[in-house]
Protein backbone atom coordinates (compact mmCIF):
# COMPACT_ATOMS: atom_id res chain seq x y z
CA UNK A 1 0.00 0.00 0.00
CA UNK A 2 1.07 3.43 -0.55
CA UNK A 3 2.03 5.28 2.49
CA UNK A 4 -0.19 7.93 4.24
CA UNK A 5 0.68 10.97 6.46
CA UNK A 6 -0.65 11.76 9.59
CA UNK A 7 -0.35 15.25 10.40
CA UNK A 8 0.33 15.90 14.58
CA UNK A 9 -2.11 18.83 15.38
CA UNK A 10 0.21 19.19 18.56
CA UNK A 11 2.51 21.40 16.21
CA UNK A 12 -0.91 23.46 14.77
CA UNK A 13 -2.30 26.89 15.80
CA UNK A 14 -3.95 26.56 18.73
CA UNK A 15 -5.01 30.34 18.35
CA UNK A 16 -6.88 29.28 15.09
CA UNK A 17 -7.14 25.44 14.77
CA UNK A 18 -10.42 25.75 12.67
CA UNK A 19 -8.04 27.49 10.20
CA UNK A 20 -5.14 24.32 10.07
CA UNK A 21 -8.05 22.10 10.13
CA UNK A 22 -9.48 23.29 7.38
CA UNK A 23 -6.18 23.46 5.49
CA UNK A 24 -6.04 19.58 6.59
CA UNK A 25 -9.17 18.99 5.05
CA UNK A 26 -8.25 20.74 1.87
CA UNK A 27 -4.82 18.51 1.77
CA UNK A 28 -3.65 15.42 0.70
CA UNK A 29 -3.15 14.43 4.58
CA UNK A 30 -4.88 11.08 5.25
CA UNK A 31 -5.31 11.19 9.22
CA UNK A 32 -5.09 13.37 11.79
CA UNK A 33 -2.59 12.37 14.89
CA UNK A 34 -3.90 13.59 18.02
CA UNK A 35 -1.26 13.42 21.10
CA UNK A 36 -2.78 13.47 24.22
CA UNK A 37 -0.15 13.70 27.03
CA UNK A 38 -1.26 13.51 31.09
CA UNK A 39 1.65 14.96 32.49
CA UNK A 40 2.80 11.92 34.38
CA UNK A 41 3.57 9.51 31.38
CA UNK A 42 5.05 12.09 29.62
CA UNK A 43 6.87 15.68 30.98
CA UNK A 44 4.04 17.45 28.95
CA UNK A 45 0.19 17.95 28.81
CA UNK A 46 -1.80 18.81 25.60
CA UNK A 47 -5.26 18.47 25.13
CA UNK A 48 -8.14 16.03 25.99
CA UNK A 49 -11.93 15.73 25.07
CA UNK A 50 -13.64 18.75 24.44
CA UNK A 51 -10.72 19.58 21.84
CA UNK A 52 -10.82 15.83 20.54
CA UNK A 53 -14.86 16.60 19.94
CA UNK A 54 -14.21 20.10 18.06
CA UNK A 55 -11.76 18.64 15.96
CA UNK A 56 -14.26 15.40 14.97
CA UNK A 57 -17.05 18.07 14.29
CA UNK A 58 -14.47 19.73 12.00
CA UNK A 59 -13.30 17.12 9.62
CA UNK A 60 -14.11 13.29 8.25
CA UNK A 61 -11.04 12.65 8.07
CA UNK A 62 -9.54 9.90 10.52
CA UNK A 63 -8.77 10.73 14.05
CA UNK A 64 -5.45 8.58 14.94
CA UNK A 65 -5.60 9.15 18.78
CA UNK A 66 -1.92 8.60 20.66
CA UNK A 67 -2.66 8.03 24.46
CA UNK A 68 0.10 9.07 26.21
CA UNK A 69 -1.03 8.48 29.51
CA UNK A 70 -1.27 6.11 32.47
CA UNK A 71 -3.71 3.36 32.83
CA UNK A 72 -5.30 4.19 29.26
CA UNK A 73 -7.91 1.43 30.06
CA UNK A 74 -9.80 4.17 32.22
CA UNK A 75 -10.51 6.44 29.52
CA UNK A 76 -11.08 4.25 26.44
CA UNK A 77 -14.65 4.58 26.26
CA UNK A 78 -14.82 8.43 26.52
CA UNK A 79 -11.80 8.97 23.70
CA UNK A 80 -13.90 6.52 21.37
CA UNK A 81 -17.11 8.98 22.54
CA UNK A 82 -15.19 12.10 21.67
CA UNK A 83 -14.47 10.35 18.04
CA UNK A 84 -11.68 8.67 18.00
CA UNK A 85 -11.28 6.28 14.64
CA UNK A 86 -8.00 4.73 15.63
CA UNK A 87 -6.48 4.65 19.34
CA UNK A 88 -3.31 3.77 20.44
CA UNK A 89 -1.91 3.27 23.83
CA UNK A 90 1.68 3.04 25.65
CA UNK A 91 2.65 -0.24 26.28
CA UNK A 92 4.96 0.98 29.28
CA UNK A 93 1.40 2.68 30.33
CA UNK A 94 -0.60 -0.24 30.73
CA UNK A 95 -1.07 -2.89 32.63
CA UNK A 96 -2.78 -5.34 30.84
CA UNK A 97 -2.45 -4.31 27.02
CA UNK A 98 -4.47 -7.37 25.51
CA UNK A 99 -7.59 -6.80 27.60
CA UNK A 100 -7.06 -2.31 26.87
CA UNK A 101 -6.71 -3.51 22.80
CA UNK A 102 -10.57 -5.53 22.85
CA UNK A 103 -11.83 -3.27 24.58
CA UNK A 104 -10.63 -0.73 22.36
CA UNK A 105 -11.89 -2.89 19.57
CA UNK A 106 -15.15 -3.67 21.14
CA UNK A 107 -15.85 -0.11 21.54
CA UNK A 108 -15.70 -0.64 17.60
CA UNK A 109 -12.51 1.22 17.04
CA UNK A 110 -8.98 0.39 15.63
CA UNK A 111 -6.66 -0.31 18.18
CA UNK A 112 -3.05 0.43 17.94
CA UNK A 113 -0.09 -0.57 20.53
CA UNK A 114 3.09 2.06 20.96
CA UNK A 115 6.22 1.40 22.03
CA UNK A 116 9.02 4.07 23.37
CA UNK A 117 12.67 4.24 21.72
CA UNK A 118 13.98 1.91 24.32
CA UNK A 119 11.34 -0.55 24.22
CA UNK A 120 12.43 -3.49 22.09
CA UNK A 121 9.92 -4.75 19.69
CA UNK A 122 10.13 -7.91 21.03
CA UNK A 123 7.63 -7.30 23.61
CA UNK A 124 5.41 -7.12 21.28
CA UNK A 125 5.26 -10.65 20.14
CA UNK A 126 2.55 -12.09 22.26
CA UNK A 127 0.28 -8.94 21.40
CA UNK A 128 0.72 -8.67 17.82
CA UNK A 129 -2.52 -10.10 16.84
CA UNK A 130 -4.52 -8.14 18.62
CA UNK A 131 -3.88 -4.80 16.98
CA UNK A 132 -4.19 -3.14 13.64
CA UNK A 133 -1.11 -0.99 14.13
CA UNK A 134 1.73 -0.66 15.78
CA UNK A 135 3.31 2.74 16.46
CA UNK A 136 7.34 3.07 16.70
CA UNK A 137 8.11 6.21 18.66
CA UNK A 138 11.27 7.57 17.15
CA UNK A 139 11.83 10.40 19.72
CA UNK A 140 11.32 10.27 23.41
CA UNK A 141 7.60 11.24 23.53
CA UNK A 142 6.12 14.11 25.05
CA UNK A 143 7.74 16.95 22.65
CA UNK A 144 7.03 17.72 18.78
CA UNK A 145 10.33 19.47 17.03
CA UNK A 146 12.82 16.57 18.67
CA UNK A 147 15.33 14.51 16.40
CA UNK A 148 14.87 11.44 14.80
CA UNK A 149 16.37 8.46 16.80
CA UNK A 150 18.01 6.97 13.75
CA UNK A 151 17.65 3.30 15.50
CA UNK A 152 14.14 3.28 15.04
CA UNK A 153 14.94 1.99 11.86
CA UNK A 154 16.27 -1.20 12.08
CA UNK A 155 13.08 -1.49 14.50
CA UNK A 156 10.90 -1.32 11.62
CA UNK A 157 12.54 -3.90 9.87
CA UNK A 158 12.39 -6.08 12.54
CA UNK A 159 8.96 -5.25 13.22
CA UNK A 160 8.11 -5.35 9.14
CA UNK A 161 9.28 -8.79 9.42
CA UNK A 162 7.49 -9.91 12.55
CA UNK A 163 4.30 -8.89 11.12
CA UNK A 164 5.19 -10.89 7.76
CA UNK A 165 6.32 -14.17 9.48
CA UNK A 166 2.60 -14.12 10.88
CA UNK A 167 1.30 -13.22 8.38
CA UNK A 168 -0.81 -10.24 9.92
CA UNK A 169 -2.67 -7.12 8.47
CA UNK A 170 -1.09 -4.67 10.64
CA UNK A 171 -0.31 -1.14 9.74
CA UNK A 172 2.90 0.53 11.16
CA UNK A 173 3.09 3.87 11.88
CA UNK A 174 6.82 5.87 13.10
CA UNK A 175 6.33 9.46 14.92
CA UNK A 176 8.75 11.73 16.22
CA UNK A 177 11.43 13.62 14.01
CA UNK A 178 10.32 12.92 10.88
CA UNK A 179 11.47 15.65 7.58
CA UNK A 180 11.58 15.48 4.43
CA UNK A 181 15.47 13.94 4.60
CA UNK A 182 14.11 11.33 6.38
CA UNK A 183 10.93 9.97 5.23
CA UNK A 184 11.60 8.23 2.17
CA UNK A 185 14.11 6.17 4.18
CA UNK A 186 11.58 4.95 6.69
CA UNK A 187 8.68 4.35 3.92
CA UNK A 188 11.42 1.77 2.28
CA UNK A 189 12.07 0.07 5.96
CA UNK A 190 8.46 -0.35 5.59
CA UNK A 191 6.32 2.40 7.77
CA UNK A 192 2.97 2.66 6.14
CA UNK A 193 1.87 6.06 7.99
CA UNK A 194 4.22 8.85 8.45
CA UNK A 195 3.17 11.18 11.28
CA UNK A 196 4.60 14.46 11.25
CA UNK A 197 4.09 17.68 13.22
CA UNK A 198 7.41 20.33 13.12
CA UNK A 199 7.97 19.47 9.41
CA UNK A 200 4.53 20.51 8.46
CA UNK A 201 3.40 22.83 10.50
CA UNK A 202 6.47 24.89 10.40
CA UNK A 203 7.12 25.21 7.29
CA UNK A 204 6.01 28.16 4.83
CA UNK A 205 3.48 25.90 2.69
CA UNK A 206 2.47 23.08 4.77
CA UNK A 207 -0.10 21.86 1.97
CA UNK A 208 3.29 21.71 -0.21
CA UNK A 209 4.88 20.25 2.56
CA UNK A 210 2.14 17.43 2.89
CA UNK A 211 2.27 16.78 -0.58
CA UNK A 212 6.09 16.25 -0.48
CA UNK A 213 5.37 13.68 2.27
CA UNK A 214 3.15 11.82 0.40
CA UNK A 215 4.98 11.46 -2.95
CA UNK A 216 8.31 11.34 -1.66
CA UNK A 217 11.22 9.18 -3.97
C1 LIG B 1 5.63 13.32 20.49
C2 LIG B 1 4.36 13.15 19.73
C3 LIG B 1 4.50 13.37 18.28
C4 LIG B 1 4.97 14.73 17.90
C5 LIG B 1 5.63 14.62 16.57
O1 LIG B 1 5.45 12.90 21.79
O2 LIG B 1 3.84 11.85 19.90
O3 LIG B 1 3.32 13.03 17.57
O4 LIG B 1 3.96 15.68 17.88
O5 LIG B 1 6.15 15.85 16.28
P1 LIG B 1 7.37 16.08 15.31
O6 LIG B 1 6.98 15.55 13.97
O7 LIG B 1 7.55 17.55 15.35
O8 LIG B 1 8.56 15.31 15.89
ZN1 LIG C 1 2.19 11.12 18.55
Amino acid sequence: MAHLVAPSLLSANFLNLEKDIMMLNQSEADWFHLDVMDGVFVPNISFGFPIIEKIRKATSKVLDVHLMIVDPERYLERFRKAGADMISIHMEACKHPVEALRTIRNFGAKAGIVINPATPVDVLSDIIGEVDMVLLMSVHPGFGGQSFIAETIGKVAELKHLILSRQLNVLIEIDGGITLQNALTVVDAGVDILVAGNTIFASSNPTETIHQLKFIH
